[in-house]
Order: structure tokens, then sequence, then C-alpha cells
């Protein structure tokens, strides 16, 4: 693929509001402002793309459950094997005695993905469920 060719344009916003970002900008270790900006608007374009709900992304979902309560494991197992095609990878944590993390890499069209963390958020037992997206590389070229 052909290098990014970078665009210069200028920004005109509040005096208080660059100092702000000036202070987030060192206190984070960023190189310069511009680079400080550009991640801030592929973090915007990423949410963007998951709510229009047709393009492809990446995430990960993750679940902290009880494994003792009756079924809800073989539920999620349930869910997971209707869902192949979208998950990736799936990582289990025994947190302790009780408490299980399962971490889901996913990945396909944003409407599906979501649907499943729903589903699999909405099971009974389930104490905490988030989808985390992020995009699958293709839409920012280097
Ligand atoms: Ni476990």
């Amino acid at each position: 693929m052909a290098k990014d060719a970078v665009t210069r344009f200028s920004l005109s916003m509040a005096g208080s509001l660059v100092r702000q970002l000036d202070a987030m900008v060192r206190a984070k270790g960023y190189a310069n402002r511009s680079q400080a900006v550009a991640d801030m608007v592929r973090a915007h374009l990423v949410e963007h793309r998951a709510q229009k709900g047709k393009g492809e992304i990446a995430g990960t979902i993750t679940l902290v459950y009880d494994h003792h309560k009756r079924d809800l494991q073989a539920q999620l197992t349930d869910i997971q094997h209707d869902h192949e095609g979208l998950i990736v990878s799936v990582m289990h944590v025994h947190l302790d005695h009780h408490n299980c993390m399962e971490v889901l890499a996913v990945r396909g069209r944003a409407e599906s993905v979501k649907k499943l963390a729903d589903r699999l958020t909405a099971v009974k037992g389930v104490k905490h469920g988030k989808l985390t997206v992020t995009t699958t590389g293709k839409e920012f070229p280097a």
C-alpha cells in the first residue's frame, strides 16, 4: 500500500482549550500536538464506525461470572458456538474459587459483534460484561 501522505491543515479553538491540550500532550508523552490530535481523531472514528454498524471492527468482550451458577457456563458456551465466525480466540482466567473471567477476541460486522456482546452480557449470573471496540487496522494505513 502507498504511504499515507501527511496533509497539513489549521484548526482554530479557544486558547484555554489549546493550553489544556498542550498540558495533556506533555503529560502523555506525545512528540507533538499533531500526534495527540491524530490519536483522538482515530479514537472517534473507531467509535463512529462501531455505531454505524455495517463496517468491520475488532474488539474484545470481557465477561466475569460465577462458574458455580447452574447452567451459566453451558449457556455461554452455546452462545459462543452459535457465533464461531465472530470469535477469533477465547481466554479463560480463574480469578478465584468462584469467579471466572473470559476474554473473547472478536472480529466482524459491528452490529453482529454488539449483538453477541449483548447476548452474553444478558445471561443471568454474568456479573459484568463489556465490549471494547478497536480497529481492524485496515482503515488506518501507516
Ligand atoms: Ni474458571
